[in-house]
């Protein structure tokens, strides 16, 4: 069977509990043969910086596999399915189980105590389901304590090169998942675990405590291969899974939106990324949002944001191509209780026809998951990896690649314009009309705008000012040095920049310039800002590639403090640990305590593997 029968076959099917796709009806890959085409050329030779394939050969296969999912190997292993991945992992490693954090890692109380209503949380990608980013009441700190801000504690993820993942923090409970894919229940205090949990692939996406009968609760989360796990958050055992979709390029980047026993789980892939792979069949995947019912995993609807692709031809490399695909659900929907409906916010095409639902804002029905309305900002969008190279499957008058990274973010309060905020990569900031059907109010812009460009992964806002900072990243691709697994070289002066505009009419407030790198810097650092930002009463939060996170004073932008996180750490579980580059959530910041993941390479930033910890007395 050809890939788009296997997917198409398999597109309703549910998988409850092997740790494996279920999807896999041909022939699996043979292991030796994909390291003979994927690794032999640099395993194979005698280099001090490469491990022999014998040293592979005793470690892990589970160490391998992370090696390549979110390891050193990333980039490497971008043109390869998830079954070539297990099978190079398997044919080359050991069974052996992992040790896992040390003994001394652990809490001597290892209870996990959630109070039925916190005092303080930010819960999931912000601390209310209308996505605004703004810790109001319950940050614990003040603009006047910030600059004393200093570290409290450091954390370790031992063998990774990417800390990205959103905490979750519920009063002293926090809530993390790794590169490594363990997700980690720990003491705010101090830092020490609780329990760990061992998901199928990496774990980015923030998690979302929602209660249970009998007072308990469930920790709700996505991962890089496609599932949707509930954990008991008191216990860390696993409740129910569901592989969301079958398409084997499928990742949970962003958090589920959960909202009466609900959990709405935005579904997104990184096909766009195979199709740099001339020989690949592109495109397949369709962007989706799944509703689950948090009690037991049940689905109770399934919503493609595009039309099942067809055959459209072949490309210069003779491989079939499909379309329409693509049109995937990057960022956390947004609720809207009153109308019951679920803001969701589009990315692209990766192939022709082009959809009327890609770099869109989108009304879902939250009832059936129906369409109530959609309002495309980007028409004609269809880009995919290879375009980058001009490359055999990059399809004929190509976009501009401007998905939406970043959550809408409703205003709905009361005396407030009812408007919906949302930033595009193409650097512009749009303000929208709930009322009538996503009509434009207005629109800003803030940043060039690009592949990497423009907004990026969020916003913040009180509802009178919106802050976003912007990417534009300057990178060229380097294919001259296998040895990088990193595939781009950055530039340390080009991006970023951070402006506040006012709600009402878009017009700005402040603009905050970005900090080229300094003279010397290792390579990897860039002032390019695409992280979310993150707001209190006061100030605003944000970071960036170069390494740093900094405060700024909410009113005029003014920097209140800054720290580099691009340095070594003595950790609380005595992993050996440093920090890079910082992209994807952005800060969290609540009780008193602002936590920061750092290390970023797989756009060519620096790799880190830290969680800081930071307070103020
Ligand atoms: C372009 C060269 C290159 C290719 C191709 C390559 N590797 Fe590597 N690999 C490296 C280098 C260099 C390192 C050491 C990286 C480091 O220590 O930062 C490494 C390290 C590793 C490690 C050790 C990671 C750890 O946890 O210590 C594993 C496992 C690995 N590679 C597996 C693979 C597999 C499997 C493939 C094929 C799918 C592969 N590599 C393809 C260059 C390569």
């Amino acid at each position: 069977m050809n890939r788009i029968a296997r997917v198409l076959v398999v597109a309703a099917a549910v998988c409850l509990a092997s740790p494996a796709p279920a999807q896999t009806v041909a022939a699996p890959p043979d292991g030796q043969t994909v390291y003979a085409a994927h690794c032999a050329q640099c395993h194979e030779q005698a280099n001090a910086r490469v491990p022999p394939r014998d040293a592979l050969q005793q470690m892990p296969s589970t160490r391998i596999m992370r090696a390549l999912d979110a390891g050193p190997m990333l980039a490497i292993a971008m043109t390869m399915n998830r079954d070539e991945r297990i099978a190079v992992a398997k044919y080359l490693g050991t069974d052996t189980a992992e040790s896992g954090p040390s003994a001394a890692a652990f809490c001597t109380d290892r209870s996990v105590r959630l109070a039925a209503t916190p005092k303080a949380a930010w819960n999931g990608w912000s601390p209310t389901t209308k996505n605004s980013r703004f810790e109001s009441a319950g940050a614990g700190l003040t603009a006047e304590r910030v600059p004393r801000l200093k570290l409290k504690w450091a954390f370790g993820f031992a063998g990774d090169v990417a800390a990205f993942a959103a905490p979750t923090v519920i009063d002293d409970q926090i809530f993390v998942g790794s590169a490594a894919g363990v997700v980690h229940a720990m003491r705010a205090e101090s830092g020490c675990l609780q329990w760990v949990f061992q998901a199928n692939g990496p774990v980015r996406a923030a998690m979302v405590v929602g209660p249970l009968e009998g007072g308990r609760h469930a920790l709700l989360f996505g991962d890089l291969a496609g599932w949707f796990y509930a954990v008991g958050a008191e216990t860390g055992e696993l409740l129910w899974k569901q592989h969301v979709e079958s398409h084997d390029s499928t990742r949970l980047t962003a958090a589920a939106v959960v909202h009466d026993g609900v959990a709405y789980v935005p579904v997104s892939s990184w096909e766009e990324a195979r199709a740099g792979d001339p020989t690949y069949a592109c495109c397949t995947f369709r962007g989706s949002v799944v509703a689950l019912r948090v009690r037991d995993g049940a689905q109770l609807w399934k919503t493609y944001l595009s039309d099942a692709p067809k055959e459209i031809g072949r490309n210069a490399s003779n491989a079939l191509r499909f379309g329409p695909s693509g049109v995937a659900v990057w960022a956390t929907p947004t609720v809207d209780a009153k109308r019951r409906l679920l803001y969701v916010t589009t990315g692209d095409d990766y192939t022709e026809p082009a959809s009327a639902t890609s770099d869109a804002v989108l009304a879902l029905d939250m009832r059936d998951g129906s369409i109530a309305w959609k309002k495309q900002i980007t028409a004609n969008d269809v880009y995919n990896g290879s375009c980058r190279s001009a490359a055999a499957n990059c399809p004929q008058g190509a976009g501009p690649d401007y998905d939406f990274g970043s959550s809408a973010i409703l205003l709905d309060g009361e005396g407030q314009r009812e408007l919906l905020l949302a930033g595009q990569k193409s650097g512009i900031v749009f303000a929208l009309d709930p009322r009538r059907r996503g009509e434009i109010v207005w629109q800003t812009r803030i940043g060039k705008g690009g592949t990497n460009g423009g907004v990026e992964w969020g916003m913040a806002t009180d509802g009178d000012v919106v802050y976003a900072s912007v990417s534009d990243v300057g990178r060229t691709r380097q294919d001259n040095n296998l040895l990088d697994p990193r595939r781009y070289a950055l530039d340390p002066a080009q991006g970023g920049g951070l402006t506040a505009l006012r709600v009402k009419d878009g017009t700005k407030v402040w603009y905050a310039a970005p900090q080229p790198c300094p003279a010397g810097a290792p390579a990897g650092c860039s002032p390019a800002q695409p992280g979310a930002v993150t707001l209190i009463p006061g100030v605003l939060f944000a970071t960036s590639y170069d390494g740093h996170v900094r405060a700024y004073a909410a009113a005029d932008g003014k920097v209140l403090w800054d720290y580099d996180t691009a340095r070594e750490f003595t950790t609380v579980n005595n992993v050996p640990a440093h920090g890079g580059s910082i992209d994807g959530p952005g800060p969290v910041v609540v009780n008193g305590l602002v936590l920061v993941n750092s290390g970023y390479p797989r756009n060519g930033g620096m790799p880190g593997n830290v969680l800081l910890a930071f307070g103020a007395d």
